[in-house]
């Protein structure tokens, strides 16, 4: 039976029933409900409002279906509306009135936005230690070769050279970011919106910062109707874990260029990798085109949800039933992603002759030849044109600037010396720029 039937002279469609319902994405927020409920039996007991009885009814009832819902004794019913719809009901199956008192003073709208602040808050936590391990990994590869020297670019075209280290490092700095990010989210999304009521609040001497304190809450939200209607924390977090998807992305583009044959600077370990059907010699590195793949869907559980909230009007609309699936599958892509990056990094090699090669190619360390002048009291401006020049020489005589003579050098500018070649080793440029 629904809990409305007494206002309905009939009961609802199938076809209602299995649109309506949302168990099949929320019951894993059981957890989350039960300790909200746990919370609520108590606050309500402690004020009076229910009997000493009927709460520690609640509260055994409760904890049996907890323990019965991990131990997976107590299937869920796949056509009950939605999870907090299921435990009310089992539990006043089992328990009879004091399962139907549970529900008052509140509302499944500020039940459900309790839920799901506390289920997520513990998927904020999960997620910061996935990447967390993301971030060690690169940590551990960057120490593993840390004199490794590799071009950097800027437009794919070789720029200057720079250390494998510090690019692999550049990646922990936007991962520091993300969990920043996520924290931050977190942090205000600690408010506890038990006690809004459906949108109104409640009449009866609930005590709001009781419940808060017993979840872990910091405090309470200030608006009962935005206490209810208010889906910003998901939209936070779908936006930060889109740009953690971004930054997963782009690592992975990286992985994807540096292991083809073209650059080969690095090895993904066979284990982490995948062949092709037809072509024997294929190595492909799926896991990364994955990731940078599953970056999209990221971004489209940011944009659905956007589009569900923008016409909203206040204050609760069954539209908003929809912020679980999508925030749900970010962390769960998220995480998912991470899950394939960790041992993908960890067991990679990097090939730092190759890398090497390619940094001795290119006139990288151009920028530095100019700054030599600078140093003999040339204008950098001056000295820009005079390397320029150099390097148009070295381009039709098949040189580098390490190898051009130095008396071609001297025909360009007098204030060239045989010094000139150290200062422009690739380790000297690094070397230098490390202050
Ligand atoms: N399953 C609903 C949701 O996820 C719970 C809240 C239902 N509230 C209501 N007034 N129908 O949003």
């Amino acid at each position: 039976m629904k809990l409305w039937a007494g206002r309905f002279s009939k009961e609802a469609a199938k076809t209602t029933n299995d649109f309506n319902s949302s168990i099949a994405v929320d019951s894993r927020m059981f957890r989350e409900d039960i300790q909200g409920s746990l919370a609520h039996a108590a606050m309500l007991a402690r004020q009076g409002i229910i009997s000493e009885a009927d709460g520690e009814a609640i509260r055994k009832g409760l904890l049996a279906i907890l323990e019965e819902l991990e131990s997976g004794a107590l299937p869920i019913d796949p056509d009950a509306e939605d999870i907090h719809t299921f435990i009310e009901a089992t539990l006043t199956e089992r328990i009879g009135d004091a399962g139907k008192r549970l529900h008052t003073g509140r509302s499944r709208n500020d039940q459900v936005a309790t839920d799901i602040r506390l289920y997520l808050r513990g998927q904020c936590e999960a997620l910061r230690a996935a990447i967390a391990a993301l971030q060690k990994a690169l940590a551990d590869k960057a120490a593993e070769y840390s004199d490794a020297i590799l071009p950097g670019y800027t437009h794919l075209q070789r720029a200057q050279p720079i250390l494998f280290s510090a690019h692999l490092l550049a990646y922990q700095e936007m991962f520091a970011r993300d969990c920043a990010r996520l924290s931050d989210a977190a942090r205000r999304m600690n408010q506890c919106p038990l006690g809004s009521g459906a949108l109104a609040g409640t009449g009866y001497p609930i005590d709001r910062a009781n419940t808060a304190l017993a979840l872990g809450f910091e405090g309470v939200t200030a608006n009962t109707i935005d206490g209810v209607s208010d889906r910003d924390f998901c939209l936070e977090l779908c936006s930060a874990i889109s740009i953690l998807m971004v930054h997963l992305s782009r690592l992975s583009e990286e992985l994807v260029l540096w292991c083809s044959w073209e650059f080969r600077f690095v090895e993904l370990d066979d284990a982490y990798t995948t062949g092709s059907s037809i072509m024997p010699q294929k190595k492909n590195p799926d896991l990364a085109e994955l990731i940078r793949g599953k970056s999209g869907r990221v971004f489209g559980d940011l944009m659905g949800l956007l589009t569900v909230m923008k016409g909203l009007p206040l204050a609760y609309n069954k539209d908003m039933q929809e912020d679980k699936e999508a925030v749900f599958d970010a962390f769960d892509t998220a995480r998912l992603c991470l899950g394939a990056a960790v041992p993908m990094v960890a067991t990679m090699r990097a090939l730092p002759e190759n890398m090497r090669r390619a940094a001795a190619e290119g006139f990288i360390n151009a920028t530095d030849c100019a700054d030599y002048l600078v140093g003999k009291g040339l204008p950098f401006r001056d000295a820009y044109q005079v390397v320029g020049a150099l390097v148009a020489r070295c381009i039709a005589g098949g040189f580098t600037l390490e190898t051009l003579p130095l008396g071609q050098y001297q025909e360009v500018s007098q204030l060239f010396s045989e010094d000139v070649y150290d200062f422009v080793t690739l380790e000297a440029c690094v070397e230098r720029r490390q202050k």
